[in-house]
């Protein structure tokens, strides 16, 4: 039986229709259903209503409003968060940044655009190729992914290694903080040390600090030439090492991506794309150099002075090629999603026990759900490994702590890249010390003293600890 979501605070329907108009208040089920649960699946909850303000003026309304009915509220952007911080899951009402999906014109000489928090990625990233700059964010959620979301969340996906992640690519940010009132600082000046940091605060604050509205975005150079190689190798060690080769001798490295024989052979059923190679391998380093002269043979001669760590590559330099490419490690989501509901965890540990964790990783989720399956793929520069655990649902915290516990004690992170959300909000006190979790919650209670803005999200409410 479906739960039915707690009705809006008396009046609070009225006055978020005459702040946005009737038709972007949504009520009918069907039209909120989508906005309700998480794209795992993992994740679901039942809203009020959804709202769909289109103006950094109208979402300052709607939160004002909020505040005054005492009505929590859940941000969302392009719902393809992954742990349960986007979807409202304690019956929230759902304000979807979707609209906002204004795009300023880009400023070359300053190499910064401004950018409302529903424009997508892909759209971005087309937008300022088309002056010659580029984005310094991508992966594979781009046509979802909105800039509002990529901000809240800190992004990082697959080009840290070059760029960095969102909070590094942020020149400014406009937001709605809990009262209502519209904190704006867009003027891009890359320096100007007046005080806190908020845009940094902000970004990566997972919805419960303010709503973020818009950002003002540094962009790079655009570069010509691209050359991916997918990569064999023995297993993780040789990876590392391999690694290591490619970031000192290329200037021009913009990703290293690793995935495994498992994550392969399922992103090939579900795509049906043939092997990269004639032999399987235990593990393959995807990587993608850049620049505006062609990289190819700095890299082609880099892969050739480390035979002994190379057993094959495929490279290409054309489009459709490097896409062909990628799609062996991009398609992992999708083909995971496809096989059942996974429980996804997302760690990063120094590089230097990487192998050891990543090879430890299968093992130690069996201990916790023994009939489970573990595909790992992530972003090797950053220690980063994605943990799915596909038939385990059941065996979802048992799992999570048993992976959580295991980093954490190898001096990793819980959470590398997809935030605390809901899923990992148990376990904040490996990666982060009590005085940490204290400072954080003064903010909180500074920025939000009435815990309406994404409650329950990041931080565990104070009777938990
Ligand atoms: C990725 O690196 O592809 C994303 O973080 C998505 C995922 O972890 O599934
Ligand atoms: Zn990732």
């Amino acid at each position: 039986m479906t739960r039915s979501p707690a009705p809006l605070p008396d009046g609070l329907g009225d006055h978020l229709r005459a702040v946005v108009g009737g038709n972007h208040v949504l009520v009918d089920p069907e039209l909120t259903a989508s906005y309700e649960t998480d794209w795992t699946g993992r994740f679901s909850g039942r809203s009020p209503a959804v709202v769909r303000p289109g103006t950094t003026a109208e979402v300052a309304g709607v939160v004002a409003a909020c505040a005054k009915a005492r009505a929590p509220i859940v941000a969302q952007g392009g719902n393809t968060g992954l742990v349960g911080g986007g979807v409202p899951m304690g019956g929230e009402l759902v304000v979807s940044l979707t609209r906002l999906t204004e795009l300023g014109p880009v400023d070359t000489a300053a190499a910064q655009v401004t950018a409302g928090a529903g424009v997508r990625l892909a759209d971005l990233q087309r937008h300022v190729r088309a002056a010659g700059l580029d984005f310094g964010v991508d992966f594979a959620a781009r046509d979802s992914a909105t800039v509002g979301g990529l901000t809240a969340t800190n992004a990082g996906g697959e080009r840290v290694l070059r760029y960095g992640g969102m909070r590094a690519q942020l020149a400014g940010i406009e937001a709605v903080l809990a009262d209502g009132s519209v904190l704006s600082r867009m003027s891009g000046l890359l320096k100007d040390n007046t005080g806190y940091d908020l845009p940094g605060l902000l970004a990566g604050s997972e919805g419960t600090l303010g709503v973020v509205t818009g950002a003002r975005l540094r962009l790079v150079p655009s570069q010509r030439n691209r050359v991916v190689a997918v990569v064999a190798v023995g297993g993780v060690d040789e990876a590392v090492e391999l690694l290591a080769v490619l970031r000192q001798r290329l200037r021009t490295l913009e990703a290293a991506e690793l995935f495994f024989a498992t994550g392969l052979e399922l992103v090939r059923a579900h795509s049906g794309m043939p092997a990269p190679f004639a032999a399987g391998h235990p593990a393959y380093l995807l990587v993608e150099c850049a620049d505006r002269r062609d990289p190819t043979d700095e890299l082609t001669e880099a892969l050739a002075d480390s035979e002994e760590l190379v057993r094959d590559a495929a490279l290409a330099t054309d489009a459709a090629g490097r896409h062909g490419l990628w799609a062996y490690r991009e398609g992992h989501t999708e083909a995971i999603n496809a096989e059942g509901v996974p429980v996804k965890l997302d760690i990063a540990v120094p590089l230097a026990v990487f192998p050891a964790v990543a090879r430890a990783l299968p093992t130690v989720v069996s201990g916790a759900a023994p009939h489970a399956r573990t595909v790992l793929f992530g972003h090797i520069n950053e220690g980063n490994l994605h943990v799915n655990v596909l038939d385990a649902t059941d065996r979802a915290e048992e799992v999570t702590d048993a992976v959580l516990r295991h980093v954490a004690a190898r001096g990793g992170s819980i959470s590398a890249e997809h935030g605390v959300g809901r899923a990992k909000l148990a376990w904040l006190g490996l990666s982060r010390s009590p005085t940490e979790i204290a400072a954080m919650r003064a903010v909180k209670r500074a920025l939000d003293p009435q815990g309406l803005l994404n409650p329950g999200v990041l931080l565990p409410p104070p009777s938990c600890e």
